[in-house]
């Protein structure tokens, strides 16, 4: 049975009680919801895998909520790591460390590295702290579906297949953490974020690289399956907002709905004219649409869309982050509309 408690109610005993039992309790963070476990009940974090329907050489991240947990999971924390603890936590940013013994093999798919994030957001915080549990958590959907930024997607999902969803206000960032290997040479991002390359090496002093894309041996082994993908098609538009709209009008079909993503600016100019489709706003502006980004996939999908576009965004700081997940969800499905011209 799943409980589901609103985070202004009293849930940290029962919350304790359920992870103490092995039981899995779903949680807001300011990213996305996590399906947590306790970290160190390989039992427990089974159990995330089958509910989610995992691959189990997909790591999972370990939540804290105090910086003391870090050295009873962490080992070889280096200066810079120090450095972007520093700057970073509470906040949307997984760091990868080498990891003790006592972590289990089952949360790092056998890796020799444990991933680690201490969220900011209130009730995530609350609950791990008076917990005292430190939670292995991926986001708390259907392996492949969009990552859930409210409650309601986290019951669409997984209701009846976990013990608690705690129920909080949406998640504000709405993409997943930044995940910084700092464990060799050069720093690396291995999942782009709100925390961008810039803002790491504003604090490292010293150049960052991706190795998000590096497909033959991707070093976060979840970047390699297909993600975040609504029902329908979706496609990537790159051109100016009339070609757009040509576009998609030349080729919507009466009986398909059709759902054309776009800024709230754009949607103003379009709900001018009479066109076939339906077009829904990731709000004014950049960050706004990584908040409404995966909300928006799923009502495509309540909507029954078989043809999804978005528009494109700039890929440079959070753009490059938003687009990161665009692109998966696309399966790499990009439309060149100036090539066209
Ligand atoms: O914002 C987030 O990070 C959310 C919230 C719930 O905290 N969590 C999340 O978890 O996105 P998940 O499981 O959906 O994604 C975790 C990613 C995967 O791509 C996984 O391969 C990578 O982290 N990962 C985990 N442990 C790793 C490790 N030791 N080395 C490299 N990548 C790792
Ligand atoms: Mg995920």
């Amino acid at each position: 049975m799943t409980v589901i408690k609103k985070s202004d109610e009293d849930y940290i005993l029962e919350a304790k009680k359920i992870l103490e039992n092995g039981g899995l309790v779903v949680f807001p963070t300011e990213t996305v919801y996590g399906l947590g476990a306790n970290a160190f009940d390989k039992v427990a974090c089974k159990k995330i895998y089958e509910v989610k329907g995992r691959p189990s050489d997909n790591p999972l991240i370990i939540h804290i909520g105090d910086i003391s947990q870090l050295n009873k999971i962490a080992k070889n924390i280096s200066d810079d790591a120090k450095k972007i603890i520093g700057r970073f936590w509470p906040g949307p940013l997984t760091l990868i460390f080498d990891k003790t013994d006592i972590v289990p093999n089952s949360v790092t798919g056998g890796l020799e590295t444990v991933a680690v994030r201490m969220p900011n957001h209130n009730t995530a915080l609350n609950l791990l702290k008076k917990t005292e549990i430190a939670l292995a958590a991926p986001s708390a959907n259907i392996s492949g579906r969009p990552s859930p930024t409210k409650a309601s997607h986290v019951v669409n999902d997984l209701f009846g297949k976990v013990d608690m969803i705690i129920d909080d206000d949406s998640s504000e960032i709405g993409i997943e953490s930044t995940i910084l290997d700092l464990s060799e040479d050069e720093p690396r991002i291995l999942r782009p974020g709100f925390i961008t390359k810039n803002m790491i090496e504003e604090v490292l002093q010293k150049e960052v690289v991706y190795d998000a894309c590096s497909t033959t041996k991707p070093k976060a082994p979840g970047m390699k399956y297909k993600h975040y993908s609504p029902m329908g098609e979706l496609t990537i538009l790159r051109g100016d907002l009339h070609s757009i709209c040509n576009y998609i009008n030349e080729s919507t079909k009466a009986d398909e709905v059709t759902v054309l993503l776009a800024l709230e600016s754009h949607k103003n100019i379009i709900n001018k004219y009479n066109f076939k489709f339906i077009v829904l706003s990731y709000g004014e502006n950049v960050e706004q649409a990584c908040t409404n980004m995966y909300s928006l996939l799923r009502k495509c999908d309540e909507l029954g869309a078989k043809k999804i576009y978005t528009i494109d965004f700039e890929r440079n700081e959070i753009g490059y982050s938003i687009m990161n997940r665009l692109d998966k969800a696309a399966a790499f499905r990009v439309e060149n509309l100036n090539e066209k011209k």
